[in-house]
């Protein structure tokens, strides 16, 4: 049975408008909203068993990786970016077990060996939500996830930006009703077997879910 944790809504800074779609994440004026996520990201993690590796991709700034390094000290994590810029803050913040290669997420999956079971992958995309499941500008994240789930992790934490819309695009998601419980449901049916649900925590504009796939 899915382990649901659910976080009250609270107020943040008004978002910049400053900030685009094409913006480089280090450009991102306010993290803020990162920081607050911290708690729902920890307790997504809580039933995730131990693994010795982490597959991380978009590794950003590093801000989930602190939580990974917090809630599995002893595990190495390669991280990948495409953008110089944040792998060069990433590598700035000295974390002993943790490295951001430069280049495209699924090539650095293929350019290493996952040992079967222990290991665990977080795929933090900038922006996801059910619809990528379908629509061609999703593909290169379901080729991600599906070639993740092919090497059999022991856990997958996939981040969803999706549910701040969630009370406005609950129909095209073809949900009976607004509430995340749903969507999640709705998520681990379209991405089909043998994906399952295991956990989740969500604050306002993000939702850790805690995904099995063997
Ligand atoms: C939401 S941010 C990641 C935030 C990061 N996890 C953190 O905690 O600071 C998304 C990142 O994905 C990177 N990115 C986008 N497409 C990528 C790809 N195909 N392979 C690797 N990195 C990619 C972007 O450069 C950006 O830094």
């Amino acid at each position: 049975m899915s382990e649901l944790l659910l976080f009250p809504k609270q107020a943040g800074p008004p978002r910049d408008t400053r900030v685009r779609d094409d913006t480089p994440y280090w450009k991102f004026p306010d993290q803020g909203p990162a920081e607050r996520n911290r708690d729902p990201l920890l307790l997504a993690l809580v039933s995730a068993a131990p693994v010795v590796r982490i597959f991380e991709a978009f590794g950003g700034l590093g801000f989930i990786t602190r939580i990974l390094t917090e809630r599995f000290p002893e595990a190495s994590i390669d991280s990948f970016d495409l953008d110089p810029e944040c792998c060069r803050r990433y590598n700035a913040l000295g974390l002993a077990r943790a490295y951001c290669h430069q280049g495209d997420a699924l090539e650095g999956l293929k350019g290493q060996d996952w040992p079967s079971g222990d290991w665990g992958a977080s795929l933090d995309y900038n922006k996801f939500t059910i619809l990528d499941l379908d629509r061609s500008e999703g593909k290169w994240k379901r080729e991600l996830l599906f070639a993740v789930a092919e090497r059999r992790p022991a856990w997958v934490q996939l981040t969803d930006s999706a549910v701040c819309h969630l009370s406005l695009n609950w129909s095209r998601y073809g949900l009976a009703d607004k509430t995340l419980p749903l969507y999640l449901e709705q998520l681990v049916v379209r991405l089909g077997r043998p994906w399952k649900l295991q956990a989740y925590a969500a604050r306002r504009t993000h939702c850790y879910t805690l995904l099995t796939c063997c």
